[in-house]
């Protein structure tokens, strides 16, 4: 395994949809574990592909406790076929270090994925972290932002902010 380099706002990969995945090599095994590892290695929840700079609809996830053991979950080509509701929590990414929002998701969804093997897997969350880590990551995919996601006027704020300090890289 190796740990990847992490792709920053607003570099292009993270704005752009990514392709389908359609075949389940060894190059998809290693790429969704040198993901976990980069997640794991930054204290991260989730972790789509753009965000390490591969433009592919793969995103990993763990939600397990620190001093749980961990449960990674790899989705390939996720969709999001039923939610319900509605919930704001606090979220942060790691292409944004030290930036945390409150965002409203879903707050019940049922979605559908492939695993490494390629079979496809249903997944019903509700409520929890993993609910919200997994509408966080598909946005990723589909080159959306938590940024994008909240209010116009917080929006702005976020812009404004941004330009005077910019640089997230460096935290
Ligand atoms: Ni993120």
């Amino acid at each position: 395994m190796a740990k990847l380099r992490l792709k920053y706002y607003p570099e292009q990969v993270l704005l752009q949809k990514a392709k389908k995945v359609t075949t389940f090599d060894s190059s998809v095994r290693k790429l969704a574990n040198d993901m976990l590892e980069t997640m794991y290695d930054e204290n991260g929840v989730g972790l789509a592909a753009p965000q390490v700079g591969v433009s592919k609809r793969i995103m990993v996830i763990d939600v397990s406790g620190e001093d749980d053991p961990n449960e990674p979950i790899v989705f390939i080509n996720p969709q999001i076929v039923e939610k319900d509701g509605s919930l704001v929590g606090l979220e942060g990414c790691l292409s944004f270090p030290g930036v945390f929002f409150e965002v409203r998701r879903a707050n019940r969804i049922l979605v559908k994925y492939q695993n490494l093997a390629g079979k496809d897997v249903k997944l019903q969350a509700e409520g929890d972290l993993l609910c919200r880590a997994i509408q966080h990551e598909i946005d990723h995919l589909d080159g959306v932002l938590f940024v994008d996601r909240l209010s116009r006027l917080k929006r702005e704020l976020f812009k404004r902010w941004f330009k005077k300090h910019g640089n997230l890289e460096h935290g």
